[in-house]
């Protein structure tokens, strides 16, 4: 289990929001912006979903007292989700108004589709009263496209990714080039029409692709941004600043670590031979 810990600190910034803020004022020197998430899903008890929203507030302050440059994503199953959509929209609401006080932005990540329509609800309830928010899309549900028409229309701030979730074939591409060919093709709709979209992808054919449509629509630097997980990629993410584009880290934290590390796991082969080489060397 230390070992465990041990190697799954490539992607997590650390326990505590001490350990965070410190990883965001090194990605601020090196030219990054960040998004601090704490670690955690699926909660089924109040309390703590409580107690989480008062984490995030207390991680709100602390962004706006340190000055570092980073947002805050959040799942809303760690909000209470599974409890309710009343209760999970009230208690985002607590941080969504200390958020617009402090003028910071907050992304809704998605996560599994049998979550996708609830959460976009949620988030177009909340938008009409905190511009301040956005969400994500993936390009493996069949949906996507029709959910950034509405989310273009509505100029709610899009992250697109390709999705993490194992999902069924009902409502999901199954094969890797579907899920490719349509991140290019909503990436395309998000530089179009979208509020300052987000591309988040590690994967080189996808940032070209970003690159290319935003020439192609006179989108400048300014107004979009790549984005990547920490701990991924980085030689990709060092070279995008140096080539002048904007690069955000998706920063978690916290203790609650074993399902977001078991879904980096899955993305790479090479993840899974790094920790069958450390878990079996003698
Ligand atoms: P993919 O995993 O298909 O990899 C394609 C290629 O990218 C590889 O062949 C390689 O070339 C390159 N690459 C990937 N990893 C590399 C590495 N470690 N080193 C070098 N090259 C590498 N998902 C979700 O369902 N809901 C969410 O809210 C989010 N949020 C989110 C935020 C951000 C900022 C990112 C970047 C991603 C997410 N995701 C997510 C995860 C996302 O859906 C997806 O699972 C991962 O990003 C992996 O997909 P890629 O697009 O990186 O390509």
């Amino acid at each position: 289990m230390r070992l465990l810990t041990f190697l799954a600190r490539r992607f997590i910034a650390g326990d505590t929001v001490e350990n965070a803020i410190s990883a965001v004022k090194n990605l601020n020197a090196s030219g990054m912006t960040a998004t601090l998430d704490i670690l955690g899903e699926n909660v089924k008890n109040q309390e703590q979903a409580i107690r989480t929203a008062d984490s995030y507030i207390s991680v709100l302050q602390t962004i706006a007292d340190t000055g570092i440059n980073s947002n805050i994503s959040i799942k809303l199953t760690q909000m209470g989700l599974d409890i309710s959509d009343q209760f999970c929209f009230d208690n985002v609401s607590r941080i969504l108004d200390k958020a617009e006080n402090l003028n910071i932005f907050v992304r809704i990540d998605m996560e599994s589709s049998k979550y996708t329509e609830r959460t976009l609800q949620l988030v177009y309830r909340w938008h009409e009263e905190y511009p301040n928010i956005g969400t994500v899309i993936q390009s493996y549900l069949y949906r996507s496209e029709n959910d950034i028409k509405e989310l273009n229309e509505r100029q709610i701030r899009v992250r697109l990714c390709k999705g993490a979730y194992k999902e069924p074939k009902s409502a999901a591409f199954a094969s890797k080039d579907d899920v490719n060919s349509n991140f290019i093709e909503l990436t395309e709709m998000l530089i179009k029409d979208g509020n300052y979209p987000a591309i988040g992808s590690h994967d080189g054919a996808m940032v070209k692709a970003g690159m290319d449509l935003a020439n192609k629509y006179s989108r400048s630097k300014d107004d979009f941004e790549f984005q990547m997980l920490y701990g991924v990629n980085r030689s990709a993410q060092r070279e995008l600043v140096e080539h002048n584009y904007r690069m955000r880290i998706y920063t978690p934290f916290g203790t609650h670590w074993m399902p977001y590390y078991f879904r980096r796991l899955r993305e790479r082969k090479e993840n899974i031979i790094f920790i069958a080489r450390h878990l079996f060397k003698d």
